[in-house]
């Protein structure tokens, strides 16, 4: 039977949700042309029905009630654009076991039961769709299941957290403070409802999870993910970094080798001349690397509500495809495996240090010292200022392991000269 209209429910209507319904009403016709079926909105679960709206909206399609969409037989899709992680994770798993496809954008919940989820929308014959999860609305998660998988992937690396791109953005171009760009990029609706997900690099590590477990193949535990946010990033070292010819970023950054995966969220100093120092505010980049295509990279507006509405959109049109051409289940996922972790101490890195010294002779040379004493060696060593009785000395080290630079550290902030280290954050290889 050819469907006329398939029927849509949502779970939630803030910055994502209120962009996938202007994108559904201002491109309906549009999509009604490419799909052969018209989509329509049914019902809308939020929390509450008498909010004012960013967006305009049938009042009558407003509900607090999750069974008006997860029980209504009319309903196909259930679209989950309201985030969080238990509560929502037994309203898509009933959604599924009621026949019903899902397209969610809620890494957080992936990145924990997601294959838990897809193995139950398996046993029911449906599937779900996650591009919105990842990058915005930057194609990232079909181009990693479908057009690369004849590739083993070596590595991928990017700035996949909006939030904090624009925060260091406007930190480094305006000159502004950490609190103000937080607000701005709150009010623009890049952050999350909890934004210390995004300044932690919860987020990151999230869509990295998701990320590295199509492209490598394997289950990723969040616990194997080593993760820094941007909270300890300060205005003078994004400064100091300037002047030395890098930008600062935080990247995510996943590679296998013989051994196993490398998994890390953190900030890095790149330097200017590389494209990921040039992404600015919410934009997000994504390079991968693969042994038949070489590198690849995607950059787009990796946040904020219609871009993320153009992926949420398309998953949308996809399961319509699959209701409307009656194909069952369409589940294409990576067989996952359980790979090797490298952990970080085992990893290589080139660190940047600011640390704040009593202005004697000597002081360099112990540092040298305590350098070479844990097999560190320096590319570059500067005192940047100093007042009568302090020195702040900024360097930068070539690759060492994790593990060896934090024994330099310890030794160096048991050296009386030392006063206080402000500030450690790694370097990515000009
Ligand atoms: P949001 O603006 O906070 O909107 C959440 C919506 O869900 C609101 O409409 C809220 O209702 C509703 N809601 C929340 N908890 C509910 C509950 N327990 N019962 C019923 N309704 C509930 O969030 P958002 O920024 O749109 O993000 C939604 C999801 O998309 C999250 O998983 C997020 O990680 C993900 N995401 C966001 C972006 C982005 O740029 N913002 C990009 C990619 C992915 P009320 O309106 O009544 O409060
Ligand atoms: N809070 C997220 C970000 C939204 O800033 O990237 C997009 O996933």
């Amino acid at each position: 039977m050819d469907r006329k209209v398939i029927r849509v429910g949502m779970l939630g209507l803030g910055t994502v949700g209120s962009g996938v319904l202007q994108v559904l009403t201002q491109n309906g016709e549009e999509i009604t042309g490419k799909l052969g079926s018209r989509l329509e909105v049914k019902k809308i679960v939020v929390r509450d029905v008498s909010k004012k709206r960013g967006v305009g909206v049938d009042p009558s399609l407003l509900t607090d009630k999750p069974e008006d969409v997860l029980d209504d037989p009319e309903i196909d899709i259930v679209v989950e654009v309201m985030g969080g992680v238990e509560e929502t994770r037994h309203l898509i798993t009933r959604a599924l076991e009621n026949g019903k496809y899902v397209v969610t954008a809620n890494k957080d919940l992936l990145a924990q039961y997601g294959a838990d989820l897809l193995q139950v929308a398996g046993a029911h014959g449906k599937n779900i769709y996650y591009e919105a999860s990842v990058g915005g609305g930057i194609p990232l998660i079909r181009p990693l299941k479908r057009c690369l998988a004849a590739n083993r992937i070596l590595s991928l690396r990017g700035i996949i957290n909006g939030t904090t791109n624009y925060i260091l953005t406007q930190m480094s171009r305006e000159g502004k403070e950490f609190e103000e760009a937080l607000s701005e990029a709150q009010a623009k609706g890049f952050a999350e409802a909890d934004p210390s997900s995004d300044l932690e690099g919860r987020d990151a590590s999230y869509k990295l999870a998701i990320l590295a477990s199509l492209a490598f193949s394997s289950r990723i535990n969040l616990a194997d993910i080593y993760v820094e946010g941007i909270s300890e990033v300060k205005l003078r070292d994004i400064r100091y970094a300037a002047e030395l010819g890098y930008a600062v970023k935080l990247l995510a950054m996943a590679e296998e080798n013989d051994h196993g995966l490398k998994l890390r969220v953190h900030p890095v100093l790149i330097p200017l001349t590389h494209p990921l120092a040039a992404v600015s505010n919410e934009f997000n980049a994504i390079f991968l690397n693969g042994d038949a295509v070489g590198e690849v990279m995607f950059y787009g507006r990796g946040a904020g509500s219609l871009p993320t509405a153009s992926a949420v959109c398309a998953d949308i049109i996809d399961a319509a495809r699959n209701i409307k051409h009656q194909v069952e289940n369409g589940i294409v996922e990576a067989t996952f495996g359980e790979k090797p972790v490298i952990p970080i101490a085992e990893q290589v890195s080139c660190f940047y240090l600011r640390l704040k010294a009593k202005d004697q002779p000597g002081v360099f040379a112990s540092l040298a010292t305590a350098f070479g004493d844990a097999r560190v060696s320096l590319d570059m060593i500067i005192q940047k200022r100093s007042d009568a009785e302090t020195a702040e000395i900024v360097l930068v080290t070539h690759g060492v392991s994790e593990g060896s630079f934090g024994q330099a550290i310890a030794e160096i902030k048991a050296m009386p000269a030392i006063k206080s280290i402000n500030s450690i954050l790694r370097v990515m290889e000009r």
